[in-house]
């Protein structure tokens, strides 16, 4: 998948989704993950909260993971992942007509410890912000046992194993999903794009 298909776009539009790989290919995702792992290892990502009311919660059960927001002014292999997706995004508008204007792009770890996020959204309906979610992995030796799997409650059911370069694609209104606890670090990279 180093492009968006005629299918894929298809899908996105009928399912409200789309699983895939290679979109970063192998190189460049074995880069990022190691420039993942050095982003946390200096202490980049922050532990990330939940809205709850209007406030911002810290809640390891309804959420484990740590995040570094990146821009257009992170360096090295992560400056070519916000590249790619950038491409997305243009793709999206071309082939969907889905006239997305923002990206927020963000890299997220799963510590082994058994982090997951349950079960959600990433927007609401009526909500003109978020419309579709793309997540990339950076898992390269990951194994059944470690889970993390992606699950995306839709029919049938569909568990997305979270393994170097492994890709999905969702409209981020529509579809509900949840991240299974994780037995292995686990670095995942996700752009979220609005229309404004
Ligand atoms: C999220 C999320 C899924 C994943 O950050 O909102 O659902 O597989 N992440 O990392
Ligand atoms: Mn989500």
């Amino acid at each position: 998948m180093a492009g968006l298909s005629a299918e894929d776009v298809e899908h996105l539009g009928e399912a409200g989704f789309v699983v895939g790989s290679g979109f970063l290919g192998e190189g460049l995702a074995r880069r990022a993950r190691v420039a993942a792992q050095e982003h946390l290892a200096l202490g980049l990502l922050k532990r990330a909260g939940v809205r709850r009311g209007g406030d911002h919660q810290l809640d390891a059960a309804v959420r484990g993971d740590s995040i570094q927001w990146l821009d257009d002014q992170v360096t090295g292999p992560l400056l070519e992942v916000w590249r790619r997706f950038e491409g997305l995004r243009l793709q999206l508008n071309e082939l969907a007509f889905l006239g997305l204007r923002r990206t927020e792009l963000q890299l997220a770890h799963y510590p082994a410890t058994g982090a997951g996020y349950q079960r959600h959204r990433d927007a609401f309906p009526g909500d003109d912000n978020r419309r579709v979610t793309a997540i990339v992995y950076l898992n390269p030796d990951w194994q059944p046992a470690h889970g993390g799997q992606l699950a995306l409650f839709v029919d049938p059911p569909r568990a997305v194993a979270p393994r170097l370069d492994a890709f999905v694609l969702f409209r981020s209104e529509l579809i509900e999903h949840q991240v299974e606890p994780s037995h292995a670090d686990r670095f995942a990279i996700t752009a979220w794009y609005s229309a404004r």
